[in-house]
């Protein structure tokens, strides 16, 4: 069923753990990962991003992510993912998502904040996230890190958070889009004082290629909400570029799609486990 995004940060905040965010792009993303939500008996949230909402039509994939979520037999948030602007808070606000995000970490302070707080009151009643500092790489593409972003500032933090009133904060502590070119470092002090610091959830964007334990101590260390992409769709990749190599006999596209959205389906039931035991 759809709820409420705040719905299920609140009880991420009561059970000690993290809420899954997961990318959705289209039709077999969705159906894989409900299917994974429901086979783990795990809330979670769909996530759709400007460059999805573009790619599959606003008025088509916000359509199927609702319906999806809407026939889903656990609860199931709608969250817009990384908005660079108010207008489309304002879309998704309309079409009836339940969680959205504006981005305005690459904005200097006064700006970021100023863009968040709009969007905050574009959406009255739902749960805003926002974010500040700056998480490397590209949403929608793995490959084009960037290590030279700035870090989320802890006095800075409670401020914009006091400033805007979101309901939940994404922090850079060392997390990035995309696969990571080495191990990756999060910088764990820096996420306990950014906790400390404010009052409302944190949220850990760039979780594809975290090793578990460091997602659990992320989780012990306050984070409430985690975003997972590359790694469903590395998932998918995989699994076509096998069925596309084995052949499919008859053009079947549910042969072809089926061993991907499996594929997917269990990527996603992985990282359900980590988030839901926490820390
Ligand atoms: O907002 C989406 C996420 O931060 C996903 O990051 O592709 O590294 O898993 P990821
Ligand atoms: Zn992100």
């Amino acid at each position: 069923m759809l709820v409420a995004g705040s719905e299920l940060l609140q009880r991420a905040v009561r059970e000690g753990n993290a809420v899954g965010s997961f990318n959705t792009y289209n039709l077999e993303i969705t159906r894989a990962i409900v299917a994974a939500a429901e086979a783990c008996q795990a809330p979670l949230m769909l996530a759709v991003g400007s460059g999805a909402l573009h790619y599959g039509g606003f008025g088509v994939l916000s359509a199927l992510v609702l319906a999806a979520a809407h026939e889903a037999r656990v609860p199931v948030a709608v969250h817009l993912d990384h908005s660079p602007d108010v207008e489309t808070v304002r879309h998704c606000v309309a079409a009836g998502f339940t969680s959205l995000m504006i981005d305005g970490s690459t904005l200097p302070l006064a700006e970021n904040i100023a863009l968040t707080r709009a969007a905050v009151q574009a959406a009255p009643g739902l749960a805003v996230e926002g974010e500040l500092g700056g998480v490397a790489g590209d949403e929608e593409a793995s490959g084009a890190q960037h290590t030279d972003v700035p870090m989320t500032d802890p006095g800075q933090a409670q401020a914009f958070v006091r400033e805007t009133g979101v309901a939940s904060l994404a922090v850079a502590i060392g997390n990035a889009h995309g696969f990571y070119k080495g191990e990756p470092r999060l910088d764990f002090e820096r996420l306990a004082a950014v906790r400390a610091a404010v009052p409302v959830p944190l949220v850990l964007h760039g979780a594809s290629g975290i090793p578990d334990a460091d997602l659990r101590r992320a989780i012990a260390l306050g984070v409430r909400k985690i975003n997972v992409n590359t790694e469903t769709r590395y998932a998918l990749f995989t699994a076509l570029q096998a069925s596309l190599r084995e052949g499919v006999p008859g053009y079947d596209v549910t042969r072809l799609f089926g061993p991907a959205m499996a594929a997917m389906q269990a990527s996603v039931e992985q990282k359900l486990r980590v988030f839901r035991e926490g820390a």
